[in-house]
């Protein structure tokens, strides 16, 4: 079976959760311009965008036609093109809603999972429960007569046991998208032992129409992107534990984030991101990770007591930010939760003093915003880290701390396995988590 034919029938399972939402939308579009060329006129493509939840699926619809919309605003001189014979098509609005409709009516919401027993292709992205993954790809494989490909969005389940467990005999691959997989550039691809070389050539080639970056990981359980990740949150909660008794829990909270983002550069501090991604997801792919490299100590039990009081982080339905380690209004964030008394204490309560005890800021930071763009960003990097080593104020020698960890962990990556090369990780880390420069750097010892 050639691409084409392949794309012909897609199912995503989870269509319309957070992930799936985007590899919806993605697939949606890709199998929508298959469909669109002459050269497969006559030919049936159908896109099953599956969920359990039939209220989150009318909001999925929704959600697509307006990304589709832009998507459509963007290529409209290919889609001029491909419109070009139809006489009843002249304005640029007329041409986006007949690509619109045309999208739409290829995507089939369903409730149920025996829509994807007529698909070649089986995207999934329903939450991250080994056992519940299991069930439903067995369930599928055993009744669907196509010989189905699996593409797990799973971030920590190694391919390996879904493979085995699923008796999937190399039908299977880690797909591992970024949140928001629309937007975010990078695809982690991951093998079991026995995945087709058809398989991963496939996902190659399809990773490459959808304008993403693949970067391959060994199938170790977090693969690159989580086992920095999780092992950076690792090192930030130690060094919280080791400020709090002697400046408060608050404002070691409040610190580390602030060197998180601003010392080094990144685009959220850890606590914010830890927030974003969710406390509850972060650690349950800990307690994955844990499960398969016991040696490795992956635990953080300063998440397990939040999630004990009720603190969870992730977004609400409409994106926004849920409260977590922080608040947020309207994105901003304007305080802190305190362990201790379990209230919110306001930024402004204590910033200024915090803010003396990290001491003065480097004279040559810049806003991780103003970086990335930047032609001789290596340059400005190289300038600013340069003053950081010198500095000996708080801030500074836990920024140094900060980017040294992570710069060991990308190592224990290539080291350990998880990665091939330390190109890799440095990859992962700016095109899965925006990062300007790779852990793996001349920055820190
Ligand atoms: N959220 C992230 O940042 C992120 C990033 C990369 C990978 N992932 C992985 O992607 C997967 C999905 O995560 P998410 O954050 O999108 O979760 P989510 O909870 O937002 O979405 C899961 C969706 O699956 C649906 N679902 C649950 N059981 C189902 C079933 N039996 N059949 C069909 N649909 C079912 C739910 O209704 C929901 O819409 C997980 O494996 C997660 O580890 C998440």
């Amino acid at each position: 079976m050639n691409y084409v034919d392949r794309m012909q029938k897609v199912a995503v399972l989870g269509a319309a959760g957070k992930m799936g939402s985007g590899i919806l939308l993605l697939n949606a579009i890709e199998v929508a311009d298959l469909s669109l060329l002459p050269e497969n006129k006559g030919k049936t493509f159908v896109v099953y965008a599956i969920d359990v939840s039939e209220e989150a699926l009318s909001g999925l619809i929704q959600y697509v036609r307006t990304q589709v919309l832009k998507a459509a605003e963007k290529k409209i001189n290919w889609l001029r093109e491909i419109y070009k014979e139809r006489a009843d098509l002249i304005e640029n609005g007329q041409i986006i809603e007949e690509y619109i409709n045309h999208v739409m009516s290829i995507i089939r919401p369903s409730i149920l999972i025996e829509s994807a027993y007529h698909a070649n292709c089986i995207f999934e992205a329903i939450k991250e429960d080994p056992d519940l993954k299991v069930s439903i790809f067995k369930r599928i494989n055993q009744n669907n007569s196509n010989q189905p490909w699996f593409f797990t969005n799973t971030s920590s389940i190694p391919i390996q046991f879904l493979n085995e467990k699923a008796e999937l005999n190399g039908r299977i691959i880690g797909y591992h998208f970024y949140n928001p997989p629309a937007v975010q550039k990078l695809v982690e691809l991951i093998e079991a032992k026995n995945t087709l070389p058809e398989l991963k050539a496939f996902s190659l080639e399809l990773a490459k129409k959808l304008n993403k970056i693949i970067v391959e990981s060994n199938d170790v359980v977090g693969f690159i992107g989580n086992g920095h990740f999780m092992r950076d949150i690792i090192h930030a909660a130690s060094e919280v534990e080791r400020l709090k008794s002697q400046y408060g829990f608050v404002e070691a909270i409040y610190m580390i984030n602030k060197v998180s983002q601003e010392y080094l550069v990144r685009p959220m501090g850890i606590f914010q991101l830890i927030d974003y991604v969710g406390i509850d997801v972060c650690s349950y792919i800990m307690s994955v990770m844990n499960q398969y490299l016991p040696q490795d100590q992956i635990v953080c039990p300063l998440l397990n007591e939040m999630l004990s009081l009720g603190i969870k982080g992730g977004q609400y339905a409409d994106g926004s930010q849920k409260d977590g380690f922080l608040k947020y209004e309207k994105g901003k964030i304007i305080a802190i939760f305190d362990i201790n008394t379990k209230q919110y204490v306001s930024i402004e309560q204590i910033q200024n003093k915090a803010d003396a005890i990290l001491g003065e800021k480097p004279t040559n930071i810049i806003a991780w915003k103003a970086v990335v763009g930047m032609k001789d960003k290596d340059v400005v990097l190289q300038n600013y880290f340069n003053e950081l080593q010198k500095m000996n104020t708080l801030g500074a020698e836990l920024a140094k701390a900060y980017g040294s960890r992570s710069k060991a962990i990308g190592k224990y990556l290539v080291s350990s396995g998880v990665a091939k090369t330390e190109e890799d990780v440095n990859k992962v880390l700016m095109t899965g988590f925006f990062h300007a420069y790779g852990p793996i750097n001349n920055y820190f010892v």
